[in-house]
C-alpha cells in the first residue's frame, strides 16, 4: 500500500514530519535515548517544534476510510506526536480529546520505558537462562515488550525503542491516520478503518490481557519466571487507574464504570486464563508450574507448631499436591453469583473440576483442558452480560458484602487471590463512594488500604489475618 495516494494522509504526514525534525534537535535526542525528561525540557522541545515551518496543511480531506483489510499497516508513535496533533504539552479543554496523549506516554507511562526494560541487566540474564542471545533481540521479549511488527506492516520505518506505543493498543493507523483528525469523522468511522476499539471493555480487557497474560504467540510461563519474569496479574479497573490516563473516561454517561471494568475484567481474564490453561493442558511441559499457587512451593518452612498450612489442611487434593491457581475466580465469583446464578454454578462447577483435576501431579491433560473449556463459556457470558449491565447503588453495596464475606475462601486460596480481592474492593468502592457519598468513606478506605498491607510481603501471607480485615471492611460497608 502506498500512503501518498490520500490526501488524509498528507496532513498526517505534516505530523510526522515535524516529529521527525524534533527528532534531530539534542535535546530531543537525549531525550529519546534516555526517555527521562521534565515537563519543562519537553515544553521547549514542542515549542521549538512549533517554530519550525509548517509545510501547508492539506484542505479538503476526503473523509471516506480505505477498506480496513488493506490498510492493516503501523506508523509508529512518531506519527501521533506533534503538538497540534497528540503531542501538546498542556491538555487542551477546547477539544473533546486532550491532545497531550503523546506527552502523557513518553514521560509518565511504564508502557513507552517497555524496551529499555528489556536492556537491564535482570532481563540480560534471562536472556542468558533462556538461551536466547539478547533479550532486546529476542521476538519472545519483544512480543510484549514493543510494537514489533514485520516490515511488510511498516507504512513508514520506526524503532522498536519505542516501546509499546499508542498502535500497541489503537491498533494499525495507516487507514485513519489522515481521516481522523477531519471535521465530524467519529469513533465508530475510526474503527471501521481499522481502530481498535479501546473503548468497548471487552475488547479493551482482551487487549490489555494479551500482555498482561498472555497468548498463544506471546506467553509467560515458570520457565520464564524462574528466570527471573515478574509474575504476570491483572486487573482492569485498577490497572487503568495506575495507567497515567491520557483519555477522560465517560463517568457522565457511565457512573458506575469503575465497577463495569472490573466486572467485564474479570470475566475476561477468567475466560483468557482457562483458554491458557486448556493451551498448556494439550501440549507442552506439564504440570505447568505457572497454572499453580506459586507460595504453595514457594514458601519458607516453619516447626509444625506453626504452620497454618498444616493446621489448614488440604481439602480436596492428596497432601503436599500443588493447589491450581484460582486468583481469577475468587472474587468473580461474589459477581456471578448476583448476576447469573445458573451461569455462575456452571463456572463454578467447571473450576472445582479444573483445580481438582490441576492439582494432581499425575493430571488427565485431555481432562484438564475440556473442564477448562466448558468454565471459559460461562466466563465469557458473564462478561457479556456485565458490560450491559445496569448497576444500582443497593446491588454494588451487596457485591462489595459478599466479597468481604467470602473473605476466608479468598484467603484459602493464596497471596494472590487476597491481592485480587483487595483490588476489586479499592476499585468498586472508587464508584460506590462517589454515587452513594457513604459517610464513613475515609475508613473504608483505610480499611481496604489494610487489606494491601495484608498481601505486601507474600511469603509472610497470613490467611487467618487477612479474613479478620475483610470483616472489618464488612462491618464499615454498612447495610445487612
Ligand atoms: C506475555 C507478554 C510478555 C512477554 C512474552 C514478556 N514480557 Fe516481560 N513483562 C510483561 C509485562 C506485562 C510486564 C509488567 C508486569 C507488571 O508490572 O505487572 C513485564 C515486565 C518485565 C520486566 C520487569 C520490568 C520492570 O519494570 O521491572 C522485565 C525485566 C521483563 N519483563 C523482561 C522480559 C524478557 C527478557 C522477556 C523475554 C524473555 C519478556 N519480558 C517477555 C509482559 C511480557
Ligand atoms: C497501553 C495501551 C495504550 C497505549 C500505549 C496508548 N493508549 Fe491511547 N488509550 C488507551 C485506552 C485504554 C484509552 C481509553 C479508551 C478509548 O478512549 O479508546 C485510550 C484513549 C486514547 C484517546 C482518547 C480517545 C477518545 O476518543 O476520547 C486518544 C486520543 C489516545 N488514546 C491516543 C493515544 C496516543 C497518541 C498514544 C501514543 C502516544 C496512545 N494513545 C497510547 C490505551 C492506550
Ligand atoms: C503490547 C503489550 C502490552 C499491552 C497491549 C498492554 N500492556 Fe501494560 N505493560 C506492558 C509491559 C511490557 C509493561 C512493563 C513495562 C515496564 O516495566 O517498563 C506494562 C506495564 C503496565 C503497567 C505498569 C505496571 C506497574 O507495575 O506499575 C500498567 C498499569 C499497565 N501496563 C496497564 C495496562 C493496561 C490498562 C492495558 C490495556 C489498556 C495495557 N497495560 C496494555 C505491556 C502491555
Ligand atoms: C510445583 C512447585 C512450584 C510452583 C507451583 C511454582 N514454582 Fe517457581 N520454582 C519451583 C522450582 C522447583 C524452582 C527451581 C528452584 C531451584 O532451582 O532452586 C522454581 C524457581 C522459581 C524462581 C527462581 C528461584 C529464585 O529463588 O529466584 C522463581 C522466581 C519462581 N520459581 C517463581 C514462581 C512463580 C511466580 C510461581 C507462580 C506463578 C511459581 N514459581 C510456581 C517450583 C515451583
Amino acid at each position: 500500500m502506498t500512503p501518498g495516494g490520500n490526501d488524509g494522509y498528507a496532513q498526517s504526514l505534516f505530523c510526522q514530519e515535524l516529529s521527525l525534525n524534533m527528532k534531530l534537535c539534542p535535546i530531543v535526542a537525549a531525550f529519546s535515548s534516555k526517555r527521562q525528561c521534565t515537563c519543562a525540557t519537553l515544553g521547549l522541545m514542542l515549542i521549538a517544534a512549533s517554530l519550525m515551518p509548517v509545510p501547508g496543511r492539506a484542505q479538503n480531506i476526503p473523509t471516506g476510510a480505505r477498506p480496513a483489510a488493506q490498510a492493516a499497516q503501523y506508523t509508529g508513535p512518531g506519527s501521533c506526536s506533534s503538538s497540534s496533533c497528540h503531542g501538546s504539552v498542556q491538555p487542551r479543554t477546547e477539544t473533546r480529546v486532550l491532545q497531550n496523549e503523546y506527552s502523557t506516554w513518553v514521560v509518565r507511562d511504564r508502557h513507552a520505558k517497555a524496551f529499555e526494560v528489556l536492556t537491564s541487566a535482570v532481563a540480560q540474564r534471562m536472556a542468558r537462562i533462556l538461551k536466547l542471545s539478547k533479550a532486546e533481540e529476542a521476538p519472545k521479549c519483544l512480543a510484549c515488550h514493543a510494537l514489533a511488527v514485520p516490515v511488510e506492516k511498516q507504512a513508514r520505518t520506526f524503532s522498536v525503542r519505542d516501546g509499546v506505543s499508542c498502535e500497541s493498543c489503537h491498533g494499525p493507523a495507516s487507514a485513519w491516520l489522515g481521516p481522523h483528525t477531519t471535521r465530524g469523522w467519529t469513533h465508530a468511522q475510526s474503527v471501521s478503518a481499522g481502530m481498535f476499539d479501546s473503548k468497548d471493555l471487552i475488547r479493551r480487557s482482551e487487549k490489555c490481557l494479551s500482555c498482561h497474560l498472555g497468548t498463544a504467540e506471546q506467553f509467560v510461563d515458570h520457565e520464564m519466571l524462574a528466570a527471573g519474569h515478574p509474575d504476570l496479574y491483572f486487573e482492569l479497573a485498577a490497572f487503568t487507574a495506575t495507567m497515567p490516563a491520557h483519555w477522560k473516561e465517560p463517568l457522565a454517561e457511565d457512573p458506575w464504570r469503575e465497577v463495569r471494568a472490573w466486572s467485564v475484567g474479570q470475566a475476561v481474564q477468567m475466560r483468557e486464563a482457562l483458554e491458557q490453561l486448556t493451551r498448556r493442558a494439550e501440549r507442552g511441559p506439564w504440570p505447568e508450574f505457572a497454572e499453580l499457587q506459586c507460595y504453595a512451593c514457594h514458601h519458607a518452612l516453619t516447626t509444625p507448631e506453626q504452620s497454618w498450612r498444616q493446621l489448614r489442611g488440604y481439602a480436596g487434593r492428596r497432601a503436599g499436591d500443588p493447589p491450581w491457581n484460582a486468583s481469577r475466580f475468587v472474587v468473580l465469583r461474589s459477581w456471578a453469583r448476583i448476576l447469573n446464578p445458573e451461569t455462575a454454578r456452571q463456572l463454578e462447577e467447571a473450576v472445582n473440576r479444573v483445580a481438582e483435576l490441576t492439582s494432581r501431579m499425575d493430571a488427565d491433560r485431555k481432562a484438564v483442558a475440556s473442564a477448562a473449556r466448558a468454565g471459559s463459556a460461562a466466563a465469557d457470558a458473564l462478561a457479556r452480560q456485565s458490560n450491559g449491565m445496569k448497576f444500582s447503588p443497593e446491588m454494588v453495596l451487596r457485591l462489595q458484602k459478599l466479597i468481604c464475606a467470602d473473605g476466608d475462601y479468598v484467603a484459602q486460596n493464596g497471596e494472590r487471590a487476597a491481592e485480587q480481592a483487595a483490588m476489586a474492593l479499592d476499585s468498586i468502592f472508587t464508584a460506590y463512594a462517589r454515587n452513594a457519598h457513604p459517610q464513613n468513606e475515609k475508613a473504608v478506605r483505610e480499611a481496604i488500604e489494610g487489606l494491601f498491607q495484608q498481601v505486601q510481603n507474600p511469603s509472610a501471607f497470613r490467611p487467618q489475618s487477612f479474613t479478620t480485615q475483610m470483616s472489618r471492611v464488612n462491618a464499615l460497608l454498612g447495610g445487612s
